[in-house]
C-alpha cells in the first residue's frame, strides 16, 4: 500500500473510532444516548413537485415587527378581525391593537426572570419548560375563546380577556403531551391536535429532527367529556393541523416525510386518512383560507442531502456523530441557508400556488401562513419578525 493508502486507512480508522465513541462529546447527540435515527419512507423523487417560484415573489414582502416579538410562531386574528396575536419565544400571547404590542396571555404560571428577553428566539429553549412556548393559536369563533397549544404546557385555553391560560389536557392514554404542536376546532367545539412527539420536547427539536423516530400523533379533545382520544399513531413529527372549510375532513403536516395528510371526519370514509399532497419540502403549519385553500408553510425545501440521509438512517447516525455542533448539522439539514416558501393547495390536493425566496434574503423559515383581506401574514418560530405579503 502507498503511504498515502495507509495515511487514509488510518485516518478512516481514527474517524470511525471516534464517531464509535465521541470521546469529546462534541456532538449533535452526545447529550442523547438513547438517540436512534429512523428511516423515512421518502416518496419517489420523480413524485415531487417541480414547481419553483423563479420571481422569488417573498422577497416582496414587508418585515413588520423587527425585534419586537421573537419566534413568532403562529399568527391568529380574534373573531372581531382584531390582532395579530402571536405567542412568542418567552411564553408569551402579545396582542398588536393597531398601535403597539400588549401582554395578552402567557401559559405557564411560573414566570420568573428566567423568561425576561434575549438576543434571540434560540437563546429561549433552556427555560420554555417553565416559561412555556405558545405554538399554534386559534380562536373559538362563537365564543372569542382562544385556545393555545403550548409545547410544553399541552392544550389550552384563555378567554377574550387573556391573562393565565388553563390546561384542558396534558395527556391520552396515560401517554403525557411532550410536544403539542398545533391545533383547529370545529363548530362543536371538538379540538383536533397533535403531539409532535412523545420522546422529545420541542427544546430539543433538532434531534427529533435528525431522529425521525415516530411516536408522533394526532389527538382529539372531546369538550363535552373532556377526554382526550388518539385518532393517529405512530407518527414522525406531526405538526400543522387545519380543518377544511366544510367541516368533513382536516389536513395535518407530516413533518418528517414532507406530506399533506387528510383525516376524515364525516362521510363513508369518517376515521380514516389518505394523503392529500407530497409537499416540495418539510412542512410547519398549515391555514385554511376563506375560499378552502390550505395555506402551508414549508419550513426548507427538500434537498439531495435530506432525502439521502432520510433514507439511510445508519448513515445518518454516523454522520450526527462527527464533531460538529447541532446547529450546523441543522443548517445542512435544511439545505444550508435559511429560505422560505410557502405553497397553497386545493382542497383536492392540487398545487395552487408557490411563493418563494429562495435566497432568504427577506423572508426565512416560515412557520405559518394566515391569509387575511389580500394579505399573507407569515410568522417564523426562529426569526424576530413578522413578515406580510400583499397579493392584492
Ligand atoms: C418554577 O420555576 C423555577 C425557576 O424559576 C423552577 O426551579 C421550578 O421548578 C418551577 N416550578 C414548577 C412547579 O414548575
Amino acid at each position: 500500500m502507498s503511504p498515502a493508502g495507509t495515511f487514509a486507512g488510518l485516518f478512516f480508522l481514527i474517524l470511525a473510532f471516534y464517531c464509535g465513541t465521541d470521546p469529546f462529546k462534541h456532538s449533535a447527540i452526545s447529550q442523547f444516548p438513547d438517540f436512534e435515527a429512523y428511516a423515512v419512507d421518502m416518496p419517489p423523487w420523480s413524485q415531487l413537485p417541480i414547481e419553483r417560484d423563479t420571481q422569488n415573489l417573498l422577497q416582496k414582502s414587508e418585515i413588520k415587527f423587527l425585534n419586537q416579538v421573537q419566534g413568532p410562531e403562529s399568527i391568529a386574528f380574534d373573531p372581531l378581525g382584531r390582532g395579530p396575536y402571536t405567542g412568542v419565544a418567552d411564553g408569551r400571547v402579545l396582542f398588536w391593537d393597531g398601535q403597539s404590542w400588549t401582554d395578552f396571555a402567557h401559559t405557564s404560571s411560573n414566570r420568573s426572570e428566567l423568561c425576561d428577553p434575549k438576543p434571540s428566539p434560540l437563546s429561549y429553549l433552556k427555560n420554555e419548560h417553565i416559561c412555556g412556548r405558545p405554538l399554534g393559536l386559534r380562536f373559538d369563533k362563537k365564543a372569542g375563546d382562544l385556545y393555545i397549544a403550548d409545547a410544553y404546557f399541552g392544550l389550552m385555553k384563555v378567554g377574550p380577556e387573556g391573562g393565565l391560560a388553563i390546561s384542558l389536557t396534558t395527556e391520552a392514554e396515560g401517554v403525557p403531551l411532550r410536544f403539542t404542536n398545533d391545533l383547529d376546532i370545529d363548530d362543536e367545539g371538538n379540538v383536533y391536535f397533535t403531539d409532535s412527539s412523545t420522546k422529545y420536547q420541542r427544546r430539543n427539536f433538532m434531534q427529533l429532527v435528525f431522529s425521525a423516530e415516530n411516536t408522533g400523533r394526532v389527538l382529539k379533545y372531546n369538550p363535552t367529556t373532556k377526554e382526550t382520544s388518539v385518532l393517529l399513531r405512530n407518527l414522525q413529527f406531526p405538526n400543522g393541523v387545519s380543518l377544511s372549510k366544510d367541516g368533513s375532513f382536516f389536513v395535518f403536516c407530516e413533518g418528517s416525510i414532507g406530506r399533506l395528510r387528510k383525516y376524515w371526519l364525516k362521510g363513508e370514509k369518517a376515521g380514516t386518512s389518505e394523503v392529500l399532497a407530497v409537499l416540495p419540502g418539510f412542512p410547519d403549519n398549515v391555514r385554511t383560507n376563506e375560499k378552502g385553500d390550505f395555506w402551508v408553510a414549508i419550513h426548507c425545501r427538500r434537498s439531495i442531502y435530506t432525502y439521502f440521509c432520510a433514507l439511510y438512517p445508519k448513515i445518518r447516525k454516523f454522520l450526527l456523530k462527527l464533531p460538529i455542533p447541532g446547529k450546523l448539522q441543522y443548517m445542512l439539514h435544511i439545505g444550508g441557508r435559511p429560505h422560505a416558501a410557502i405553497v397553497k393547495y386545493s382542497p383536492e390536493g392540487k398545487l395552487l400556488q408557490i411563493l418563494e425566496d429562495s435566497q432568504g434574503k427577506v423572508v426565512k423559515v416560515v412557520s405559518e401562513v394566515e391569509e387575511k383581506d389580500g394579505q399573507l401574514w407569515m410568522g417564523s418560530v426562529l426569526m424576530p419578525f413578522v413578515a406580510v405579503y400583499n397579493f392584492a
